[in-house]
């Protein structure tokens, strides 16, 4: 079975869940950035990475899972910075189950993920970011050494799931 791992990453958080990943899983498998990837036709299992921005999938990304094609195995993983469990954590992923409707999902797996202090100080002025750049306090240690064992665990599962 061969495997691709592809992410898109701003600031690098989304990048170290997906390097777990692709460490905890067997040959073939590849790495690559999403927006390197014109198509998925040669890979028997895709795992898709991606931060929340503005409660949302990032419009790339977006683009990426309406594009799949129908009945590719797949699972889906997500870093943000609101509280783990809140709406705010869960909206963008469920979007990109909506969005990927047509492939066949394997399983999903989200860690948060810390917001530079920059980021913060600019985002955090506007109201639409008001909510999560006050939860995303808590991020700053996120994606940690926890958060990556998860990732590698979550990766053996799905490759398991997809051998059935
Ligand atoms: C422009 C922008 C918008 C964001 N919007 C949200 C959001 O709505 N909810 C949230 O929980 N985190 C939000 N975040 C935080 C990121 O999802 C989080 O820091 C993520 O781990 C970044 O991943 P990356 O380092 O791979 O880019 C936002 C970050 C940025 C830069």
């Amino acid at each position: 079975m061969r495997t691709l791992v592809t992410y898109y990453s701003l600031t690098g958080n989304t990048r170290l869940v997906a390097e777990a990943i692709y460490e905890a899983i067997p040959e073939p498998r590849e790495i690559k950035s999403l927006t390197e990837v014109a198509s998925v036709d040669d890979y028997d299992l895709v795992f898709i990475g991606f931060p929340v921005h503005s409660h949302s999938v990032p419009y790339k990304v977006e683009q990426f899972l309406k594009k799949l094609p129908a009945g590719k195995k797949i699972a889906l993983f997500m870093t943000y910075s609101s509280i783990t469990g809140s709406r705010l954590s869960r909206e963008a992923l469920e979007q990109a189950l909506v969005l990927a409707g047509k492939t066949k999902i394997l399983g999903s797996f989200s860690s948060r993920g810390k917001v530079s202090a920059q980021a913060m100080e600019v985002l955090g002025k506007s109201p639409e970011h008001a909510l999560w750049t006050e939860m995303a306090v808590t991020a700053r240690s996120h994606p940690d050494h926890n958060d990556l064992e998860d990732a590698r665990t979550f990766a053996q599962w799905i490759v398991s799931l997809a051998n059935q």
